[in-house]
């Protein structure tokens, strides 16, 4: 299985190093426009090879896209990270023109592949990548309910002082700060509702930082993440190349879903080896459903933006 990540930079070096160190796929291409600087981070991760004990194939490449033929999968992490005060909004100019171009790109080399968008507005490049190719919905995944997610149940496990992995929660909307929605009502620890062993203070808490979870780091950093964000996508990868179906929130096109069209926003989503297997229809509650309104009624705005690209 073959895995194409285009931005060599902090999230798509530390995806295929997360790829390449749980043996996600057999073989990694890293493709960058700085030139040498995809096959310096290849070149330093397989030597980890043996230390590590995979056998996965890195080539780092400088914009060459006949090396990335017949992906399975293609991560897109190119463009410019946020910086501090920036949002992710104001990121959409300069990364659009990129994920545009690099749509295209990859499908002359891997028509069949399927498309994860990583680089923000995520929601927006999402949507763009779909109507830029063309693919059909199943192809094009946004992630970032899942680096949310990851964040929530972190923020939960504080809370809790319990593992991480004994808690299940999911962050749904847009990946933005105002926009998504961590559903605190569905959280369970151990198949137990969060809310039976925290105070209603606290969950408002636990979803305050998530929303904020990626702004705090960025604060902290002096860009964004990217440990959590790389594992994240490698989680996804990993779904839809050994066929797992977890469920995990994406960024995917509505057509009446969740009350919602011709929009690419975070939702439930099996993934598999079509990609977008299905999309989940969890029951919310009306404030749920007014907080998903919202958020989509954000992101429309944002997608409109688009509108000189698109025509
Ligand atoms: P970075 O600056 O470390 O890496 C970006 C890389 O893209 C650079 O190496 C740059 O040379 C390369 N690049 C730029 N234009 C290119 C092109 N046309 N073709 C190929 N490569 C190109 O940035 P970082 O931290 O890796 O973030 C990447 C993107 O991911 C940003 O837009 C960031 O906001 C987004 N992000 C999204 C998350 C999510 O959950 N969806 C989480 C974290 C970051
Ligand atoms: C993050 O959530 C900025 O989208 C990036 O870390």
């Amino acid at each position: 299985m073959k895995v194409t990540i285009v931005g060599a930079g902090n999230v798509g070096a530390t995806c295929a190093n997360s790829i390449a160190s749980q043996r996600i796929a057999s073989e990694v291409v890293l493709l960058d426009i700085k030139e040498g600087f995809a096959e310096g981070k290849a070149l330093d991760m397989m030597q980890t090879a043996t230390t590590l004990g995979f056998n996965t194939k890195i080539i780092g490449v400088t914009n060459d896209y006949s090396k990335t033929a017949n992906s399975d999968v293609v991560v897109i992490t190119s463009g410019i990270p946020r910086k501090p005060g920036m949002t992710r909004e104001e990121l959409i100019g300069i990364n659009a023109g990129i994920v545009q171009t690099v749509s295209e790109n990859v499908l002359k080399h891997s028509p069949n592949t399927i498309i994860v968008v990583v680089s923000n507005p995520m929601d927006t490049m999402t949507y763009l990548a779909l109507k830029a190719t063309g693919l059909p919905k199943n192809r094009i995944i946004g992630m970032g309910g899942a680096l949310d997610s990851s964040r929530f149940k972190t923020y939960l496990s504080l809370a809790l002082d319990k593992p991480a992995n004994d808690i299940h929660g999911m962050v749904i909307g847009g990946h933005g700060d105002t926009t998504m929605i961590p559903l605190t009502r569905l959280a369970s620890y151990n198949g137990n509702p969060v809310s039976s062993f925290l105070s209603e203070d606290t969950l408002q808490k636990v979803a305050a930082d998530t929303m904020v979870g990626g702004a705090t780091l960025t604060k902290l950093l002096g860009t964004s993440a990217w440990y959590a964000p790389g594992a994240s996508v490698a989680y996804l990868v990993d779904s839809i190349l050994n066929d797992q179906k977890r469920m995990i929130p994406c960024s995917v096109y509505l057509e009446g879903e969740y009350g919602q069209s011709d929009i690419c926003i975070g939702v439930p989503c099996i993934i598999g080896k079509n990609g977008l297997e299905s999309i989940v229809d969890v029951n919310l509650n009306q404030a749920e459903k007014e907080k998903f309104e919202k958020s989509a009624a954000a992101v429309r705005t944002m997608n409109g933006a688009l509108q000189d690209i698109l025509g």
